[in-house]
């Protein structure tokens, strides 16, 4: 197939909606799943088979429900009720599929058959908040989920009752439910936020031959093979798959809890000694990169220019951007970190293109007030999810190389592949990590670079952290009718 070619018809209805187009719904229901034994995996899958949403199911509604909303300003005159299905490495093994014989020994690969917990060291779950050991009991790394089944629906009963069906399905299949929760997006002006207070999934990559072309000086098109397995990636390379993994993606979900008062805490602490003084508010955002309303502090210096503001074209060293420096967006701040987009030296091997992910990720619990200057003990985070085609490369590469590394970006080039960043240049410090999501040592500092002269900043405990995670994958719709009825070999 051409690069840029739109996906055939069969393909659309053979990749699930659940990653590509994405469920975009206001509710959503996570529920985990253990398989008893091979046969009751198969009993499950094939029951779920023909409930699972295909790609051009979701992306139809996408389409219908935007223009709906444009010509009434209504958000509910259609509605869907959509199910997604992932199996993690262990998953697999239980339904007899032997990964090793399935999947080739590259890197791509290693990272998920490892799963997520074995791979704590690659993406720097090193420390004691994120570490697979303190995460919930049913993740650890002696326990593990072997499913997660998604449901997601633009209205509560109706999502209530899929649930109700579909935990017949497990129970009848001789499966155990061992973990559900919600998540929905939040209350009123918090709407598409994330509990920091900040608008979340404007920037996500425009797949070739998949979604509308960039606006000009919006990132340029990403392959569908950096996303989807059995198409051209950036490189020009098709992965080599068989029947099990091709129109599939791999999925790092991470269950993230927020600190929201330690989060304002460490903006207001940040903000003290800037010259000219910086409010707690800006500092939040220079954290982010972005204003709450998703405007980019890159073309929105002065101020969150609202939601006419929220764009996705801006670079960081380009002319007119020209933000070497970081004056207007911090070189440590999280969404730089996590693109670089026109960083000189993102990578030894590949530029930032080739380190995309598509996120999913929906909040979960209520937020916090806006005054509050103590927590509740109410539960809150993001349910993070991203779908790639490379584990490894895109997913860990990112949280490990970019966002935990202090000396990205403007550090020397790492001397061979996944080694260190060197310090920049003599008597200038590190920027340190995303303070956000970062994952850092304690006494760990962030430079704010200003007109005035280089502000640095001790950062405190982890506002973040990670208490349960899993690598999944994302069958096509034929691959789960294969496995429902027993292969356990790609054909
Ligand atoms: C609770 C945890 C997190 C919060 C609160 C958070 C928040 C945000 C926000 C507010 C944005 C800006 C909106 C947008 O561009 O869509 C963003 C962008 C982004 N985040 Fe996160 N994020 C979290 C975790 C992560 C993790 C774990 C990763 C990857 C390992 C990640 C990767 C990204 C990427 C790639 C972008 C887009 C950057 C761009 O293209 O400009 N985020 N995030």
């Amino acid at each position: 197939m051409d690069q840029s070619s739109a996906l055939t018809t069969e393909q659309e209805r053979n990749i699930q909606g659940v990653g590509l187009a994405g469920f975009r719904k206001d509710y959503q229901q996570l529920l985990f799943v253990c398989f008893d034994d091979a046969a009751s995996g198969c009993r499950l899958l094939a029951s779920l088979k023909d409930v699972v949403a295909s790609h051009l199911e979701v992306s139809s509604f996408n389409r219908a429900y935007s223009e709906v909303r444009k010509r009434t300003g209504r958000d509910d005159v259609i509605e869907a009720t959509w199910v997604g299905l992932m199996i993690s490495p262990k998953g697999y093994t239980k339904l007899g599929v032997n990964l090793a014989n399935e999947m080739p020994s590259e890197p791509a690969y290693e990272a998920f058959k490892a799963g997520m917990a074995s791979r704590a060291p690659q993406i720097g779950h090193t420390h004691p908040n994120d570490a697979p050991g303190g995460w919930i009991t049913e993740f650890r790394p002696e326990n593990g989920v072997d499913a997660c089944i998604l449901i997601a629906s633009d209205d509560k009963d109706d999502l209530d009752a899929v649930l109700v069906e579909i935990s017949d399905a497990v129970s009848a299949a001789g499966c155990e439910p061992v973990y559900q929760e919600l998540s929905a997006v939040l209350p009123g002006p918090l709407k598409g936020h994330e509990h920091f207070g900040f608008k979340d999934g404007i920037s996500q990559p425009a797949v070739a031959g998949v979604d509308p072309e960039p606006a000009p000086g919006e990132p340029a098109v990403a392959a569908l093979g950096e996303f989807v397995l059995g198409y051209h990636d950036e490189a020009g390379q098709t992965a080599k798959v068989g029947s099990l993994w091709k129109d599939g993606s791999f999925v790092a979900f991470e269950r993230i809890a927020q600190n929201v008062v330690a989060f304002r805490e460490q903006a207001a602490k940040a903000a003290e000694g800037t010259n000219p003084p910086l409010d707690a508010a800006t500092m939040e955002a220079k954290m982010v990169g972005r204003w709450p309303s998703g405007a980019p502090l890159e073309t929105a210096p002065g101020g969150d220019s609202g939601e006419e503001g929220v764009t996705n074209a801006f670079q960081y060293k380009a002319e007119p951007f020209s933000d070497d420096d970081g004056h207007k967006t911090p070189r440590f701040a999280h969404v730089r970190k996590a693109n670089p987009r026109d960083e000189t030296q993102p990578d030894t091997e590949h530029p930032a293109a080739r380190h995309r992910m598509i996120r999913r990720g929906v909040p979960f619990g209520p937020p916090l007030p806006a005054g509050a200057t103590s927590d509740d003990g109410q539960p809150r985070g993001l349910h993070f999810f991203c779908f790639v085609a490379d584990l490894d490369r895109q997913f860990e590469f990112v949280q490990r190389q970019w966002l935990n590394e202090p000396n990205f970006p403007s550090g020397g080039k790492p001397e061979q592949p996944n080694g260190p960043y060197s310090q920049p240049k003599p008597g200038e410090p590190a920027d340190g990590p995303d303070p956000v999501v970062g994952e850092h040592e304690d006494g760990a500092t962030n430079a704010l670079h200003e007109a005035s002269g280089i502000h640095t900043f001790a950062l405190g405990p982890e506002v973040v952290s990670v208490t349960a995670g899993e690598y999944f994958f994302a069958p096509s719709i034929s691959a789960i009718e294969e496995l429902a009825a027993g292969k356990t070999a790609s054909q």
